[in-house]
């Protein structure tokens, strides 16, 4: 088990982690949080080597994407950096990627009734005004979990606040702050329930938010 225990926070700069091998030849991974070896809850960062495939296979509790470098197929489509993607519960396909890429993922953590495939191309999708000089750009709500990018302009300042049901966060680019750190480009961030803080950033920085599902 790795970072199972969602009451405790946790901060990675993933770009400190060496790629492991995976199953398959030709896919390496990070390994963020992880309940059992091959099955199950999983965050991770994987990396397609130019020419790599996946065996089919299905999610049980799904699976959501976010395409950080290079082009990712299936036999549904291509997925350009910067898309998001959520395959639900029960879905099946093949992976692969021609040229390569390096993908967020977390396994098998959908609500089993949230059953919507998505597919959204953030690098051409608007940008909505959100607080202060924040933009947001929604990608997905179901019950209690909203999934977002949030755009920080440079010197930008939040509120204090406190995460209830959680905040999990990876920063695309930039660098987010708070009291408790600095987080570079590439680091991932779980906040439990309750958690507190008072983010802040010095330059232009994106990230990915998913809040209220710990
Ligand atoms: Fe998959
Ligand atoms: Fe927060």
């Amino acid at each position: 088990m790795i970072n199972m225990n969602l009451d405790q926070s946790v901060s990675i700069n993933t770009n400190d982690l060496d790629w492991e091998t995976s199953p398959k030849p030709n896919v390496l991974r990070k390994k963020l949080e992880r309940a059992l070896a091959e099955a199950g809850h999983a965050t991770s960062i994987v990396q397609y080597k130019a020419g790599a495939s996946f065996d089919p296979h299905t999610h049980p509790n799904g699976e959501e994407i976010l395409v950080l470098e290079g082009v990712f197929s299936d036999e549904n489509g291509d997925y350009g950096k910067g898309t998001y993607l959520r395959n639900p519960p029960g879905s099946t396909h093949k992976p692969f990627s021609n040229e390569g890429c390096i993908l967020f993922v977390k396994l098998n953590q959908f609500s089993p009734s949230d059953l919507s495939r998505i597919c959204i191309d953030t690098s051409n999708t608007a940008w909505l005004p959100g607080q202060g000089n924040l933009q947001v750009m929604p990608l997905h709500t179901f019950e209690d979990e909203h999934v977002a990018l949030v755009k920080w302009p440079e010197n930008e300042y939040f509120q204090p606040h406190t995460h209830f049901g959680g905040e999990e966060i990876y920063v695309i680019s930039g660098e987010f702050i708070d009291e408790h750190g600095s987080y570079p480009a590439g680091t991932w961030l779980r906040n439990p329930h309750l958690s507190k803080h008072h983010p802040f950033v010095k330059e232009e920085t994106i990230i990915l938010v998913k809040v209220g599902h710990l």
